[in-house]
């Protein structure tokens, strides 16, 4: 009797193994890719700045707390106006007999150059054998920032670009040394940043 009752229970689970292997399951599908949507989620939630990287890092998050929402967009707002002043000065538009000679003093360097309207301040102070602060030489960082004494800087120079200075910057005297030409004589202290 034992082992018709075993008999059943092995047979019924055999019929139950047999089953379940030939039952249909729920198809597996890929979840759809979402990655860029929750890219463009966090970059909504985080205000741009005006800097190129790598000192953007807006997407990781970096400026979310340090900077409140509408006065990232000010500044963004001067930074705009700023490049935009910029485009459209091109040096080598400048016809030969149309180059104009300043007189440049760099105070920390002891000495006064003269420097022409087509040419950077940094590549004049280098021309002279002096060792200037640079990086990128395209007005991207601002390792080459110099302070114009009487400032504001716009009254002394044109950036050919400059990614990096905001309008406040510039109105303090400071200006990007590897993108700017003169336009008058002044004094210019070399690696003084804002
Ligand atoms: S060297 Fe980078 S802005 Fe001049």
């Amino acid at each position: 009797m034992v082992e018709l009752v075993g008999l059943a229970a092995g047979a019924t689970l055999t019929l139950i193994v047999v089953a379940l292997h030939y039952a249909k399951g729920t198809g597996w599908e890929a979840p759809e890719d979402i990655s860029q949507e929750v890219l463009e989620q966090r970059a909504a939630t985080v205000p741009e700045t005006d800097f190129p990287e790598p000192y953007n890092r807006s997407i990781g998050g970096g400026g979310a707390t340090a900077i409140p929402a509408g006065e990232a967009e000010g500044e963004l707002g001067e930074g705009e106006e700023a490049e935009e002043e910029d485009e459209g000065f091109d040096p080598d538009d400048i016809a030969e007999d149309e180059v104009e000679y300043y007189e440049i003093e760099f105070a920390k360097e002891g000495e006064t150059i003269e420097v022409a309207n087509n040419e950077p301040l940094l590549d004049a102070g280098e021309e002279e054998g002096w060792d200037l602060p640079y990086a990128c030489r395209e007005g991207q960082c601002i390792s080459c920032a110099g302070h114009i004494e009487d400032g504001p800087a716009e009254d002394y120079i044109r950036h050919s670009n400059n990614d990096s200075l905001m309008d406040d910057d510039m109105e303090e005297g400071y200006c990007l040394t590897c993108v700017a030409y003169p336009t008058s004589d002044f004094t210019l202290e070399t690696g003084e940043s804002p």
